[in-house]
């Protein structure tokens, strides 16, 4: 199947072989190759990944791909918002050159065997809730960063633990990929973007921004002299005041190895993950002293 030049403005590969086909020729003209790899569902926050990455490479590569293996069956899966038309006219407005939309059965066939697990920065927070989440993440990123072989790609702060993860996997593979990271893109009441919004009711909207509160609550609680158990403690009370529920955590890390902190001595983390009604929020944000 040749690369779709037709139905939107951009190229889309539905292949690997179509996807390599273009990058193997960016290539061969000396082009470094950037990669954003998204679910779709884009935002602003996606886009500001695509602007990154413009600026470290001189063609970007921007793939869909709603991943199964990632979502446990009662997650949301089927839900999770399908808007390949919408993306691709909102990225042909931004510095991006290629769009890698393949279907599951090309990145899963029938025979196809592996899962990665990576320990480390994988363990504890989002995976005490989702188990079965980095295995997901971690083999469709490695068969992406296989398909694609980019120079540098770049993940969302959002996602920190995620980062994390991506970032151990590059290094314990050698794999010789940049990973650089973006800051979380925030509505104007703080909520991070995220395409998980869209499931908010407006009043589940309104109160979303408190776990932005609630994270900010913490590190100024910390910065004022609090202990951590103190300052979590009046970061829990303002996510149960906003209905949060339940709270899977609200913890402070260290910012490089995720592990539990005593007191904050070296750059930290605040993270959070909680329910609002029937949509699961995370968020985190830098805590220094
Ligand atoms: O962050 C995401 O959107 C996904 O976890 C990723 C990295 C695209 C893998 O499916």
């Amino acid at each position: 199947m040749p690369l779709d030049t037709e139905t939107y403005t951009l190229p889309v590969a539905r292949t690997i072989a179509d996807l390599q086909a273009q990058v193997t020729a960016w290539r061969a003209e000396g082009l470094r190759i950037g990669f954003v790899p998204t679910m779709g569902a884009l935002h602003e926050g996606h886009l500001s990944l695509v602007d990154l990455a413009a600026r470290h490479a001189d063609k970007v590569v921007v793939s869909i791909f709603v991943n199964p293996t990632q979502f446990a069956p009662h997650e949301d899966l089927d839900a999770y918002p399908r808007t390949e038309q919408e993306d691709a006219e909102k990225l042909a407005k931004r510095p991006a050159h290629l769009i890698f939309a393949p279907a599951a059965r090309e990145m899963y066939p029938e025979e196809f065997d592996l899962s990665i697990q990576v320990s480390g920065p994988s363990e504890g927070l989002e995976s005490d809730a989702r188990p079965h989440f980095f295995a997901g993440v971690v083999t469709v990123v490695a068969k992406l960063f296989a398909a694609v072989k980019p120079d540098i790609a770049t993940f969302g702060e959002k996602d920190y633990q995620q980062l994390l993860v991506v970032k151990k996997l590059v290094r314990d593979l050698d794999l010789g990929i940049e990973i650089v990271a973006g800051e979380t893109t925030r509505e104007q009441d703080g909520l991070a973007m995220s395409s998980r919004n869209a499931y908010l009711t407006s009043d589940e909207r309104r109160r979303a921004s408190q776990l932005y509160a609630a994270l900010n609550n913490v590190a100024d609680t910390i910065k004022q002299g609090a202990s951590i158990t103190e300052a979590r403690e009046a970061g829990l009370a303002i996510l149960h005041e906003a209905g949060f529920d339940p709270i899977d955590y609200l913890e402070v890390r260290d910012a490089e190895t995720l592990t539990p902190l005593e007191t904050v001595t070296s750059p930290a983390r605040v993270l959070a993950a909680a329910k609002l009604g029937a949509t699961r929020l995370i968020d985190n944000i830098p805590l220094e002293i």
